[in-house]
């Protein structure tokens, strides 16, 4: 059943009010609902009210038992006048809800995910965006089990009930779809703090969590305040309850979930401490922490009127947290890892079968549809709006977007109309981006009539194919471009070209020297770039361009150049990589945690990408032989960065971070120098580390080995950390993401240790979703991998279909392989589709992966 954006048709029925009274039990929980409906206008006599899994045990209209039937899954009512109040009451089971959708239990606690369908799972109700209404809801429960009771909203009431059960009222007085409610009931200590808001409300805010687990709260509460008050600042948003709560759940399909009032989360976006969470994890939980906080305007004040219109809330939203963590740290180290995670995800969606535009056409099940286009291409995009504009006009078009809908729900045709309005640009191009899928590749050809003569900078732009959109049109393309003097290294030119016909030329007058393109500066726009710049080109940007994106990009091309090379003619000359690696290295003026980005060889995968039939095997074997060789040719210079930035006392700033980070990318190029006493070298940080980033580094560059002290290393990390599922998860993706040869038997082999399950997410993805990005092991030849892949979604598909969907995409790459490899992909996906009980998530990724 396929759903289509162009049938959208307003509700027929709003609700005005919600009574929901839950008593709780993890085995057999009552809901009861109390909808106070109305007519919406001329339409439809008949209330449909979505469930999923539900039995009604009572439905009364206005007081009285009434005539009911089930079309499906849903409840239908012939109702006859215009307003109506109507009961209804199940019983649901959170202790067998393996979906973690709905009401579920995660280790003794009973929590929510309602988003985007899950509330249906919980009781009738019209769950679809466009129908806000106010909640008002009692929980009641046993006292000694579940403790504390949290809903949306306001805490209005509580007490004793006899028999050991306790009771809790939550009001909610903002207007709300289903999917932002939740409740949360648990035995769960609290890190308590307050907010004052720049009108001066007050607000408290809690992070509830496991007794034991208060001491690594800290750090999110810092981000929770620091995201509240930059919102303020950044885009006049203030806080609007007197409450701010977030739980952290153990098992949980995703990252985060914006509840208005009652974020619940991941927690592996809460829990930090030095010992057990690295760099990279502090940075995501401030950044989950702040996108969730963010949602309380952008999703939540305005919501989407249907799911089609998701980027709306979740593309802005996204933007906004990138615009956050690039405040707090390095916004050009920010900016590179952002654009890298765009690359891995998007851009592979976006060339594949499963290609999508940001605002999608249709879709089977909804769930499918978060993706990396939904979310950072549209991030993307509103930062093109955001360069074509301007930061003040911007502003001013975001400041209208909220002013003019609040308590909306509201469309991504609307946010363009508020930029317009606000602004008097005329966007009725850039609609284009909301509209077609696939990655523009613009070619960029610069070339010089005679020297210290005019330059011509030559655009070409073609949008691909996409399935169901064979035909493009050109898209408004924000370029910002400069050109440097090979002979004096300095800017002669820079300005924004927006090139939006499939062809322009750009003219650069009397340019006095030989000049080099830099192009798509910063990442002006989510483009693959094309330009015929040599290896001497790009090698002179790396080190003279002075926006610290373009260099890194610049270091990029011309390492992927150079492994492209030697990947299809065996030998190719890698004199310039090691130059403008020493170059970058050895530079005083850059910072460590930049150059630690700018010398990382591009993954395999990327390498894959670049090539029209991948090759796993010789893409691993000519990267690693770049890597040996830069560890030789520049040994001396790996072993001085290391010295230089050995640990001396764990703090957790950008200056200390960028030290670690840049540490261990140098002790990476030792190891594979092949140097006999690097794995000691590496097992010393290892054992003396007095942090998580420092001991996980080491540990993954020894997990590539074959030493003793990789055993050594991984055997005292598990029984160190075998009681903490978090870092127990680290423990299962370092050896997952080995580059040994061995990964794939160890893969198999670890979904079968003791301490795997199926039924927890961040472990599920710890091992199998890591192993399947894993280019090589994933990929051999045999179809070894594919199937590993394939019995897993399977056995997961029967428990959490949501999660084992988001599996599926490695299998639909198989157009980029070989034919051997294509024809075994295909067979999995085949098999997969030919299963008997297959929930819809599986069927249209599997399906669609097939092309
Ligand atoms: N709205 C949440 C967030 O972006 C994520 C919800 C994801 N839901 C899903 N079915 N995948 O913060
Ligand atoms: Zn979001």
């Amino acid at each position: 059943h396929v759903i289509h954006r162009g049938d959208y048709r307003p509700p027929d029925w709003l609700v005005d009010e919600v009574a929901l009274d839950f008593a709780l039990d993890p085995e057999a929980t009552r809901v009861k609902a109390r909808l106070s409906v109305h007519r919406n206008g001329a339409h439809e006599r008949v209330l449909r009210l979505d469930g999923d899994g539900l039995t009604p045990r009572a439905v009364r209209v206005d007081g009285a038992d009434a005539d009911w039937r089930m079309d499906g899954p849903a409840l239908l009512l012939d109702l006859t006048g215009d307003a109506h109040v109507v009961e209804t009451e199940v019983e649901i089971a959170p202790a067998a809800n393996t979906q973690l959708m709905g009401l579920y239990a995660s280790a003794g606690l009973l929590c929510t995910q309602c988003e985007p369908e899950g509330f249906r799972r919980i009781t009738f109700f019209p769950d679809r965006p466009d129908v806000l209404a106010r909640y008002t809801v009692r929980l009641e429960a046993d006292a000694r089990r579940f403790p504390v009771l949290l809903a949306n909203g306001d805490h209005v009431g509580g007490g004793e009930l006899p028999g050991g059960r306790h009771w809790a009222e939550w009001r909610d007085p903002f207007p709300k779809p289903a999917y932002l409610f939740a409740l949360v009931a648990g035995d769960l200590a609290c890190n308590a703090d307050t907010f004052t808001t720049r009108s001066g409300r007050e607000v408290q805010l809690g992070i509830w969590v496991a007794a034991g687990d208060v001491e690594r709260t800290h750090h999110a509460m810092r981000a929770l305040k620091t995201s509240m008050a930059w919102d303020e600042q950044a885009y006049g948003r203030e806080y609007d309850l007197s409450i701010f709560n977030i739980v952290a759940v153990a098992d949980f399909n995703f990252g985060a979930m914006e509840n208005k009032g009652l974020n619940i989360f991941n927690s592996r976006y809460i829990l930090a401490d030095p010992d057990t969470a690295t760099d990279a994890d502090y940075d995501a939980i401030a950044a989950v922490v702040a996108h969730e906080y963010f949602h309380n305007w952008s999703g939540n004040r305005v919501t989407c009127r249907d799911w089609f219109q998701l980027s709306l809330k979740e593309g802005f939203t996204v933007l906004r947290d990138q615009q956050f963590s690039a405040d707090q740290g390095s916004p050009a180290v920010k900016r590179i890892e952002d654009v890298r995670a765009l690359r891995a995800a998007q851009f592979p969606e976006d060339s594949g079968p499963l290609a999508h535009p940001i605002r999608p056409d249709q879709y089977i099940e909804i769930s499918n549809f978060y993706t990396p286009t939904v979310y950072n291409k549209g991030a993307e995009v509103i930062r093109m709006l955001l360069v074509l504009l301007g930061p003040e006009r911007f502003r001013a078009g975001s400041d209208l977007y909220f002013t003019r809908h609040d308590g909306e729900a509201a469309t991504c045709e609307q946010f363009i109309q508020a930029m317009e309005d606000a602004t008097g640009e005329d966007l009725a191009k850039f609609r284009l981006w909301y509209s077609q899928a696939g990655t523009p590749r613009v070619r960029a050809t610069l070339t010089q009539d005679a020297p210290g003569g005019r330059a011509r900078l030559r655009l070409d732009q073609a949008v691909p194919a996409t399935p169901g959109q064979p035909d493009k049109q050109p898209m408004p393309i924000p370029l910002r471009i400069a050109l440097f003097g090979q002979a004096s290294g300095t800017k002669i030119a820079e300005q924004l070209v927006v090139l939006d016909e499939s062809h322009a030329e750009i003219l650069f007058d009397a340019v006095p020297e030989q000049p080099a393109l830099s192009i798509n500066r910063g990442f002006s726009a989510p483009v693959i770039v094309e330009s015929d710049r040599s290896a001497a080109d790009l090698a002179f940007l790396s080190a003279h361009d002075d926006d610290p994106f373009a260099r890194y990009e610049a270091m990029q091309q011309l390492m992927i150049d150079t492994l492209v090379t030697g990947i299809a003619a065996g030998d190719a000359d890698i004199a310039p990589v090691i130059e403008a690696v020493r170059r970058t290295l050895t530079d005083p003026a850059l910072d460590a945690a930049f150059v630690a980005e700018a010398v990382l060889l591009p993954s395999e995968a990327f390498i894959g990408d670049q090539m029209l039939v991948v090759d796993p095997e010789r893409i691993a074997l000519v990267r690693e032989g770049l890597r040996a060789a830069l560890g030789r040719e520049l040994e001396d210079d790996w072993r001085t960065v290391y010295e230089r930035h050995a640990a001396n006392g764990y703090d957790y700033n950008p200056t200390a971070k960028g030290a670690r980070r840049l540490r261990t990318v140098a002790l990476g190029f030792m190891a594979a120098s092949g140097a006999k006493d690097v794995p000691q070298i590496a097992l010393d940080q290892f054992a003396r580390a007095d942090n998580m980033t420092d001991r996980q580094g080491a540990l993954g560059v020894l997990a590539n080995g074959y030493s003793p002290e990789r055993e050594e290393a991984l055997a005292a990390f598990y029984a160190r950390y075998r009681d903490n599922p978090l870092v127990l998860d680290k423990w299962f993706t370092t050896q997952a993401l080995s580059t040994r040869e061995d990964t794939l038997d160890v893969a198999k082999a670890l979904v079968r240790h003791p301490d795997f399950t199926l039924s927890n997410p961040n472990r599920l993805r710890a091992v199998v979703g890591a192993f399947s990005l894993n280019q090589r092991p994933f990929h051999a030849a045999s179809g070894a991998g594919y199937r590993f892949l394939a019995d897993m979604i399977l056995e997961v598909d029967r428990l959490n279909p949501q999660t084992a969907a988001k599996l599926v995409p490695p299998l639909g790459r198989w157009r980029r392989f070989d034919e051997g490899r294509a024809a075994l992909m295909r067979g999995q996906l085949e098999r997969i589709v030919a299963t008997p009980v297959l929930s819809k998530d599986v069927f249209e990724q599997a399906s669609k992966s097939l092309g």
